[in-house]
């Protein structure tokens, strides 16, 4: 492979604008195609970002030589078809977060990735950014002591079309793997696997869930307490409790700005460098480093962090009854 890593941008939605933009203010990336399933999205999407290649069946997308990666932006409920079509196809694959409904689907896909020797990486872009990368690197300077227990949660109420799908049952709906699924991948990033899970939720008549509190167990004594929500507006942030004090994390948890350290020395907040872009180039420019270097998994979002945040969820939705009209 080239230094320069060339993408195509699968689905024409609201984080397609924000990835692609990103991009192409990113030096190595080069934003090939675009595959829709409607020739004419393809074209506007095209024409704004001045993408050469514009395809109007993802089948068609995802045979053009040309293109390295395939960054899949199409809604989660049908990622595990859209990232098996470009990894069939040879391509590379960023998928959007939540990677998929359930871990059973999603384990074939895996296989499939390290059987064509292929990328294959969810986009968890939090992990990437500078204040959640800060926030490791105090961790692991144990500045207050050791980590026992995690509190935190967020809400926000949908109130635009485009959050419609969180309500609709055949789409994958529920809260918890809309927004939830980011808390409990931060968690899961300090703590690692949890050895007991507990959920309860609210649902709403269409049996979606709307709000979850999730209780997770973990080895030596460490808990998670996390709570997620649609019926309710509150920031998402995090606090960290340690043996020897805490860390806040100010909202936005998934890209804070600040960090409130509090131990033996005092109370000192600090100030992580300001966002650059939208704050999703990190994600990407890990995704090409793995590239340029041949790995074929990133070690901050690695295939078994997703399907260990898929079982997670899995459980809590078996648990508070959420079904998906498939099942
Ligand atoms: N990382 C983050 O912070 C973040 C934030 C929001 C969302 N997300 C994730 O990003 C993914 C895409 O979300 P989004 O907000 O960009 O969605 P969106 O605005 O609805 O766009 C999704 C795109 O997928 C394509 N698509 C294919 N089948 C579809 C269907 N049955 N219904 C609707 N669209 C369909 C459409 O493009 P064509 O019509 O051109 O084919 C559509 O424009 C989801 O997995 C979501 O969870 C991540």
């Amino acid at each position: 492979m080239t230094e320069q890593t060339t993408w195509g941008i699968l689905g024409t939605g609201r984080m397609a604008k924000v990835i692609t933009a990103e991009l192409l203010d990113l030096d190595g990336a080069e934003v090939l195609a675009v595959g829709s399933r409607d020739q004419k999205n393809a074209d506007a999407f095209g024409e704004t970002y001045s993408i050469a290649q514009r395809y109007g069946s993802y089948e068609e997308f995802s045979q053009d030589p040309n293109i390295d990666i395939v960054y899949v932006a199409t809604p989660h409920f049908r990622h595990v078809e859209d990232v098996r079509l470009c990894l069939e196809a040879g391509k590379h694959v960023l998928c959007e977060r939540p990677f998929s409904l359930r871990p059973e689907d999603v384990e074939p896909l895996i296989a499939l990735a390290r059987e064509k020797n292929l990328f294959l990486m969810e986009g968890m872009w939090t992990r990437f950014t500078p204040g959640i990368r800060k926030l490791c690197d105090l961790i692991d300077r144990k500045a207050v002591g050791e980590i026992k227990m995690i509190i935190g949660g967020g809400g926000f109420i949908p109130t635009d079309e485009s959050a419609s799908h969180i309500y609709d049952p055949d789409h994958g709906g529920g809260v918890l793997l809309d927004s939830g699924i980011d808390l409990i991948s931060l968690t899961t990033m300090i703590f690692g696997k949890p050895t007991t899970v507990n959920g309860i939720a609210t649902l709403s008549e269409e049996g979606v869930d709307e709000q979850n509190a999730i209780l997770l167990g973990y080895s030596h004594g460490r808990i998670a307490n996390l709570y997620v929500t649609i019926k309710a507006v509150q920031s998402p942030y995090m606090t960290l409790l340690g043996t020897e004090g805490s860390i806040e994390v100010i909202p936005p948890v998934y890209a804070p700005q600040f960090l409130i350290v509090q131990n033996q020395e005092g109370k000192q907040t600090i100030h992580n460098s300001p966002l650059e872009g939208s704050g999703y180039r990190y994600e990407l420019e890990e995704v090409m480093t793995c590239l340029r270097e041949n790995r074929r998994e990133s070690s901050i979002m690695s295939l078994d962090e997703t399907l260990r945040l898929l079982n997670i969820a899995n459980e809590i939705r078996l648990q508070t009854g959420v079904r998906f009209p498939f099942e």
